[in-house]
């Protein structure tokens, strides 16, 4: 079955053919960073406009790069949630048409059930079950999931996502926006162990995570040594993402031997982390574990992933109906939820 993926909940305009749920035909993804990044983060006006801009030029280039005619589309999925609503209105609303016009199937999945799902369009998928680290702007959750449309929530943070710890450490840092790259390429030149962090939870037998603490510890050592921006920025770049990996392996390491999983996974954009995937890979193969991490291009937000999740829906029969609307957080039928599985 051929899906049409379209992706717009933040700042990425995405659009991507997938044949069977595995196989990328084509994915083209837009970024909108130069538009944010005199602000310091996403304006969601901003976004909007540019989704409108961008959305069938992208759309265009996805059918051009698969080489299929939009008539051997047999099936759309599009983000539905969770995101910015006027951002995801407009991927949605093109999608929806698209796909009435058409007269064929679609459907609006989870971004996060998506995140999940770009593990399947790698050569190597893990089998079932299987415990996933899902780490991004927006989120940091554990998962046990079951299917590609069945996960239960383990844990998830309490305050700030690592994603988002990232980009405000790098805000103040004077590094701009998106930040996780830029610090882990400063942290590259620097030492972790001169200035250190605190790491809040690590000791404790859940999988709830907090990450404000260690953005305002790096404030207050900003703050206590005036000038040290200038002489130690890579040690303090190294010391923050040092505590941040320290604390997400450990849990996703805890949670694979709790729930007896041979096989563990890293997904969403900071998944991406050099560091984090090294220091995940170094404990996962000391423990016998086999570890699963997409390709950096697929741990960012991308239209493969959700076409690849809408598969799974629409190859159960599962439809969205013309009523169907964007939601913005509101607790997910699958994959925001501590009971389902
Ligand atoms: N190499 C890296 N190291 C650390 N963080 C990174 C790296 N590359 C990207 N990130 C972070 O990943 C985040 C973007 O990931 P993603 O696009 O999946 O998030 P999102 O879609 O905005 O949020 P969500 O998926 O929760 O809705 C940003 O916070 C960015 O700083
Ligand atoms: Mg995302």
């Amino acid at each position: 079955m051929i899906i049409l993926g379209i992706e717009t909940s933040c700042d990425e305009t995405a659009a991507a053919v997938v044949a069977d749920g595995r196989q990328i035909l084509s994915s083209i993804v837009a970024s909108q960073i130069e538009v944010h990044h005199p602000y310091g983060g996403v304006v969601p006006e901003l976004a909007s406009r540019k989704h409108m801009e961008n959305i069938v030029p992208v759309f265009r280039r996805a059918l051009g790069k698969a080489g299929v005619d939009a008539r051997q589309i047999e099936g759309v999925a599009v983000t539905r949630g969770p995101g910015l609503v006027g951002a995801l209105l407009v991927g949605f609303s093109f999608a929806k048409a698209f796909a009435m016009s058409r007269r064929i199937p679609w459907i609006g999945v989870s971004h996060l059930e998506g995140h999940l799902n770009s593990l399947f369009l790698e050569s190597e998928p893990p089998p079932f079950p299987f415990v996933a680290l899902l780490v991004s702007g927006g989120h940091t959750n554990i998962y046990h999931v079951t299917d590609h449309t069945a996960a239960r929530l383990l844990g998830q943070t309490r305050d700030d996502a690592a994603g988002e710890a990232f980009d405000k450490v790098a805000k103040m840092l004077g590094l701009g926006y998106p930040g996780g790259r830029v610090i882990s390429q400063l942290a590259d030149r620097g030492d972790p162990d001169t200035v250190s962090f605190t790491r809040p939870y690590l000791n404790k037998d859940e999988f709830d995570f907090s990450f404000s603490g260690i953005k305002a510890a790096v404030s207050r050592y900003l703050h206590k040594h005036p000038g040290s921006l200038q002489t130690r920025g890579p040690d303090i770049a190294a010391g923050f993402q040092e505590a941040v990996v320290e604390v997400l392996s450990y849990k996703i390491l805890h949670a694979a031997e709790q729930m007896n999983c041979g096989h563990l996974a890293l997904v969403g954009g900071v998944a991406a982390n050099r560091r984090l995937r090294e220091v995940v890979a170094g404990e996962a193969d000391r423990r016998g574990l086999q570890l699963h991490i997409p390709s950096a291009a697929l741990c960012g937000d991308n239209a493969a992933m959700i076409a690849a999740a809408g598969y799974h829906h629409l190859s159960a029969g599962r439809q969205s109906s013309p009523e169907e609307d964007v939601y913005s957080r509101q607790a997910e039928p699958f994959m925001n939820n501590r009971e389902s599985t």
